[in-house]
């Protein structure tokens, strides 16, 4: 998500900072401010990009410093929002990647001890809880701070007053740090290295590194040392920012656990899932484009069977052409760019028609957040997704439908509070399940490699994994040119099963839910007519091999969550298809990431 840079040894910090930050453009980013420590601290900070803060910046001397681009999570994009902050002091300055999640206690605490915050950010308590235990030096500072924060974090630190230190701490946030002569460095990700040094060395969880130009401690949260081996990388800047995947399509599925855990960082703890609903309504509309309106079909399911509303899901470009009806649904617009065009019509047009909206969306500061109001806005905290084809921004806004079905219901009282709980707590299972969806990606290779010559497929699913279906059939056809459809699959028997034929894939979503018995049925109909079937299910099924061809099986979960597992699967099965095919998987033809135009 940010993007961080610190340096110190021997040469000016100032462009060897700028020049590591700009590696990480790719990543995306809102905002941008470097400090580096010369007879002081120098801050400079800006909103937009890296460019705007180089027109205004002074050459600074100092060989030590550290520099950062924002994405935005608390508190919207601006010049006040960036990154560094400074203690009261203006001594400390600080970056961090990640959520401090009990920000607004200690924020608190810190008021009433005097201190003065400028920001919105979670970020700013970090700060000043270096200031307040400084006492004994900024490692230190820093370990007695990590004891009174829960969430997740990339922190890097420095103090004028110990000139050549900075002192850097990791939780659930990459840093990795990189090893020079007479010189060290960190950063969130290794393109900003890769100029300098090829000598990195990736910091583990819960612990926390002090570098001076010469050297480079690690310590646990204890602060007992801890032995770390260097590694020597072979990667060039395009193979780093990849991650070393062959494509960002497959990074990005690989980051799906992590994505889960951070859209719903704090809200489960909380049980604040979702921003409160003041309004009144009775039902709910959905409201998106492409894949993001596949999550709404699928969310449609999902506020049906947990918040025991009515709702509905809507293509945003026939909603604001759709005559107006005299309800006033809850409408969400759920977009991951929050700038889809059609889906912003579409928002305008839910207003008009004064009905209460809420917006998903993975961009804060986005003309979709700034439509519907921030308040009304549940961030799907992805971070940036560079492939066309969405993945994991795709089980972001899964995850992120489930906390405000959590939220409606707990208002509604559609459910007791311990349902409510019992929810939410298997929502926090779900990482390690994308795990282990994950660890079935050499099976699902080979059933790519027996599939990948057919020139028509079929998704079929039922209920809840309908829009499943829909999203299969999406991500093979947009990457891999094969003709796809998906289909609820009660409907095959109303027209494409004259289609099907011993050429045709059918991949049959057969979960052992209440539609199981009738997705058998729907098997048999397809075996009748020779076409091949990969069957997807829960890995304990020991029926459905027996109708099908293949079986790819996924970790079993509470049915309602199924959608989570079975559309990681398919995302891979499309890439290993498209990756079969010698496709161009992260740019196909034709198609853009974010469609501006109606
Ligand atoms: O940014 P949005 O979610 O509003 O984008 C909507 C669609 O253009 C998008 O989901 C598109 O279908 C996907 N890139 C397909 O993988």
């Amino acid at each position: 998500m940010c993007g961080i840079v610190g340096y110190t040894g021997y040469r000016r910090a100032q462009p060897i900072l700028l020049d590591s930050l700009k590696k990480l453009e790719y990543r995306g980013y809102d905002s941008a401010g470097i400090a580096v420590c010369g007879e002081g601290l120098e801050l400079h900070k800006t909103k937009g990009e890296i460019a705007e803060l180089e027109k205004t910046l002074p050459e600074i001397e100092g060989v030590v410093g550290i520099a950062h681009t924002r994405w935005a999570t608390h508190g919207k994009p601006s010049q006040k929002n960036a990154h560094p902050f400074l203690d009261c002091k203006k001594s400390i300055a600080l970056i961090h990647n990640g959520i401090i999640e009990n920000y607004l206690e200690i924020k608190e605490k810190l008021i009433e001890e005097g201190h003065e915050f400028t920001s919105d950010t979670d970020t700013e308590v970090v700060v000043h809880l270096l200031e307040k235990y400084s006492e004994d030096g900024l490692e230190k500072a820093m370990l007695k701070a990590l004891h009174d924060i829960e969430g997740s974090y990339g922190f890097v630190a420095i103090n004028s007053k110990e000139k050549g230190t900075i002192v850097v701490a990791r939780k659930e946030s990459p840093l990795i740090l990189g090893k020079g002569n007479d010189e060290n460095f960190v950063a969130s990700d290794i393109p900003a290295l890769l100029k300098e040094t090829n000598k990195i060395m990736q910091l583990h969880d819960g612990e926390v590194a002090t570098l001076t130009p010469k050297s480079i401690k690690v310590v646990d949260l204890d602060g007992n040392e801890v032995k770390r081996e260097w590694k020597t990388i072979t990667w060039n800047v395009e193979d780093a920012e990849k991650g070393g995947f062959e494509h960002f399509m497959l990074k990005e599925i690989y980051e799906t656990p992590e994505t889960i855990h951070n859209t719903l960082l704090g809200r489960v703890s909380e049980l604040q899932f979702a921003p409160t609903l003041h309004n009144d309504f009775s039902s709910v509309k959905m409201v998106a484009c492409g894949t993001s309106y596949h999550a709404a079909l699928t969310g449609k399911y999902i506020f049906e069977e947990i918040a025991n509303i009515s709702t509905t899901a809507e293509l945003a470009s026939e909603y604001r052409y759709s005559s107006r009806a005299r309800e006033r649904p809850l409408t969400i617009l759920i977009s991951q760019s929050g700038e889809t065009a059609d889906t912003l019509g579409a928002s305008r047009e839910a207003k008009l028609r004064g009905c209460p909206v809420w917006a998903i969306t993975n961009y804060m500061g986005s003309s979709l957040a700034r439509e519907v109001g921030e308040r009304n806005v549940l961030y799907t905290r992805a971070g940036i997704e560079i492939g066309v084809a969405a993945t994991k921004t795709f089980t972001a806004q899964l995850i992120a439908l489930y906390l405000a079905a959590l939220q409606l219901a707990s208002q509604r009282h559609a459910k007791t509070s311990d349902q409510i709980r019992r929810m939410a707590e298997e929502l926090r299972t779900l990482p390690r399940v994308a795990w282990g969806v994950l660890g079935k990606a050499s099976e699902i290779r080979s059933l790519a490699k027996k599939y990948h010559k057919v020139e028509d497929a079929y998704f079929i699913g039922r209920g809840r994994n309908y829009p499943v279906s829909l999203e299969g059939a999406l991500k093979l056809k947009e990457i891999s040119y094969i003709h796809g459809e998906g289909y609820a699959a009660g409907e095959l028997k109303h027209g494409p099963l004259a289609l099907l034929s011993e050429e045709t894939l059918v991949v049959a979503i057969a979960v052992q839910d209440h539609t199981y018995p009738k997705m058998l049925g729907n098997i048999r109909e397809v075996n009748a007519r020779s076409s091949p079937i990969l069957g997807i299910g829960y890995e304990d099924d020991e029926e459905l091999h027996r109708y099908v061809d293949d079986v790819l099986y996924v970790p079993r979960v509470s049915n309602i969550l199924s959608p989570v597992p079975i559309s990681i699967a398919l995302q891979l099965f499309a890439y290993y298809v498209a990756k079969e095919r010698g496709c161009e998987i992260d740019k196909p033809r034709h198609l853009a990431k974010t469609v501006t135009v109606e």
